[in-house]
């Protein structure tokens, strides 16, 4: 079980829930891709995901964000890990970082994650959070999520998975998305978030 610092029953609004979070730690875990860029760490809860996966197998971790908070950096050094910081705009890190994965979780806007996509063209697995957002709870600002979904589930090159049910306690209405070109079971995954409790 992944211990997340700081994490509390109630799911931060910036943050991923809890189980989502085992699902990027149990996706790195099982399919061990070579390479992974995560975009939008913010105090590291997604990223203990992506850390406690690169002390397991080599992995070669970038995290980008324009803001590299204290709570990141410590978390960092909890892991006495040596990832690859990108402090800048995603649409910069993505092609110095050219990585076998990635991990959208940063400005959700439509301007700038149309342009993550273009640039992830040769990313073989995109795993995005907030992909429900605009469609469950109507914030605004967020339909450069549902963007990402539409681009990859009309990509007949990728397979796509969903996650975002509406579950006490929870927030993952918000959508957790996975979209790959590799042979990743999305059926077993599903299962797996299904079992887990916060
Ligand atoms: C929703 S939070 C990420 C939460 C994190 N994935 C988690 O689950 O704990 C979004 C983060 O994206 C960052 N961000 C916003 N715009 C960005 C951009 N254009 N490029 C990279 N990061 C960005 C913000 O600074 C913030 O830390």
């Amino acid at each position: 079980m992944l211990t997340i610092k700081g994490y509390t029953h109630s799911v931060p609004a910036m943050c991923m829930d809890y189980r989502h979070v085992q699902a990027i730690h149990w996706l790195l875990l099982t399919y061990k891709p070579a390479s992974v860029l995560e975009i939008g760490c913010f105090h590291g809860y997604s990223t203990t995901a992506v850390l406690d996966a690169s002390r397991q197998f080599p992995l070669d971790v970038h995290l980008c964000d324009i803001v590299i908070t204290p709570e990141l950096r410590q978390l960092i050094a909890d892991y006495d890990a040596a990832p690859m910081i990108h402090q800048c705009p995603s649409v910069a890190a993505i092609p110095r970082a050219s990585c076998q994965w990635a991990i959208v979780d940063g400005d959700h806007a439509l301007p700038t994650v149309s342009r993550e996509v273009e640039l992830l063209a040769d990313t073989a697995t995109v795993i995005a959070h907030d992909t429900n957002v605009a469609t469950a709870l109507g914030w605004v600002g967020f339909d450069g999520a549902e963007h990402l979904k539409r681009h990859y589930q009309a990509d007949g090159r990728y397979r796509c998975y969903e996650d975002c049910q509406v579950r006490p306690g929870e927030w993952t209405e918000r959508g957790f998305f996975v979209a790959t070109r590799e042979d990743l079971d999305l059926v077993t995954l599903a299962n797996v978030i299904n079992c887990w409790a916060p």
